[in-house]
């Protein structure tokens, strides 16, 4: 599996991580067989949120993963906070020190390698925030802390009141939801793809090296299915067929590729379940594709170049 250096730091993480967003939709032995799956291809870190399948996904993985051979330091747990469900998201330190202790005793750990603020808190109190993280580092119970779904004026705001660095923001980033990139190729433009809904906030990360987490990464539309195999995009399927061929893989892989050969050093989350689509998404990492078949896929899944 290709590593990656975390954040600012020199410490080495995987390309990609295994997403559990989903697994409360499995048996325990079913988690266990995806969680070995992973990790077998280098996939040793694990992405979750409070919220997913309303905290049973993370109740699925502590009964599997507790049983499991690998050890708790061999493998990078991340949890999300701050999204109250259809009431409010909620940054408040009181929110946040007690979702990271049901978090822990769901998954059956003693500490979170880094915990992950999932959704801009309107009412985000940064100094407040810094309070939560302080005291969580000073016990032990988060090592890591980064954001998701932040633009880049929210992210500076927050690092400037803490006095950790933040690892991490989590975007939605896949061949079909490709707004973090399209506009700088349509600068100065008015057509659609000109729009910056994300406030370079690529561009930022790779300055001040920050860990971009893209989600999704075989989905289109948000949680609308697969693109994979589906025949609403046939164009996309044959290119992603015609390159599986070429480097003797499956279209996840491809898929997943064309994450990775972006020199942003992009992680990406992998939310399959299906220990086969976990390893062939794995040997993404393996794949260089040229810059044409990177502009091949781009142009395939629906772009347009001015
Ligand atoms: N920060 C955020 O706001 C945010 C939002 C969403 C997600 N996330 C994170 O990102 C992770 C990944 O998200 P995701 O699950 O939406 O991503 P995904 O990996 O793009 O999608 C996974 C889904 O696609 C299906 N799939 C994958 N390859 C397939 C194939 N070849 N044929 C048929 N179906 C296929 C999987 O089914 P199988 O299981 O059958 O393979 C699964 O249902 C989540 O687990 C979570 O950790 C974060």
């Amino acid at each position: 599996m290709k590593r990656i250096k975390m954040g600012c730091t020199t410490l080495s993480i995987p390309a990609m991580a295994l997403g559990i967003m989903r697994m409360n939709q499995k048996s325990v032995p079913e988690a266990q067989v995806a969680i070995q799956a992973a990790y077998d291809a280098g996939i040793n870190f694990i992405d979750s949120a409070d919220i997913y399948g309303g905290g049973k996904s993370e109740e699925i993985f502590g009964q599997a993963f507790s049983q499991m051979q690998i050890k708790r330091e061999e493998m990078f747990i991340q949890s999300k906070t701050g999204i109250v469900p259809g009431k409010r998201y909620d940054f408040s330190k009181e929110h946040i020190l007690h979702s990271v202790d049901e978090i822990l005793e769901r998954m059956q750990l003693d500490y979170l390698d880094s915990l992950v603020l999932h959704r801009p808190d309107a009412l985000m109190d940064p100094e407040e925030v810094a309070e939560a993280f302080d005291q969580l580092q000073a016990a032990g119970k988060v090592r890591f802390f980064g954001v998701s779904n932040f633009d880049t004026a929210q992210f500076k705001l927050l690092q400037s009141c803490l006095s950790q660095r933040l690892m991490f923001n989590q975007l939605q980033f896949s061949l079909k939801h490709t707004g973090m990139i399209d506009f700088g190729m349509h600068m100065n433009m008015v057509d659609k793809p000109s729009v910056d809904r994300d406030s370079q906030f690529l561009d930022y990360a790779r300055l001040h090296k920050v860990t971009v987490q893209a989600w999704s990464p075989f989905q289109y539309g948000m949680f609308e299915g697969t693109f994979i195999d589906n025949d609403g995009f046939p164009k996309l399927n044959q290119e992603l067929q015609k390159l599986a061929d070429k480097y003797e893989v499956g279209k996840n892989a491809i898929a997943a590729a064309w994450i990775l050969c972006h020199p942003a050093n992009i992680q990406m989350l992998v939310g399959s379940m299906n220990p086969q689509h976990i390893r062939d998404s794995a040997k993404g990492a393996k794949i260089r594709l040229t810059r044409q078949e990177w502009y091949d896929l781009y142009l395939a899944a629906g772009n347009y170049l001015p």
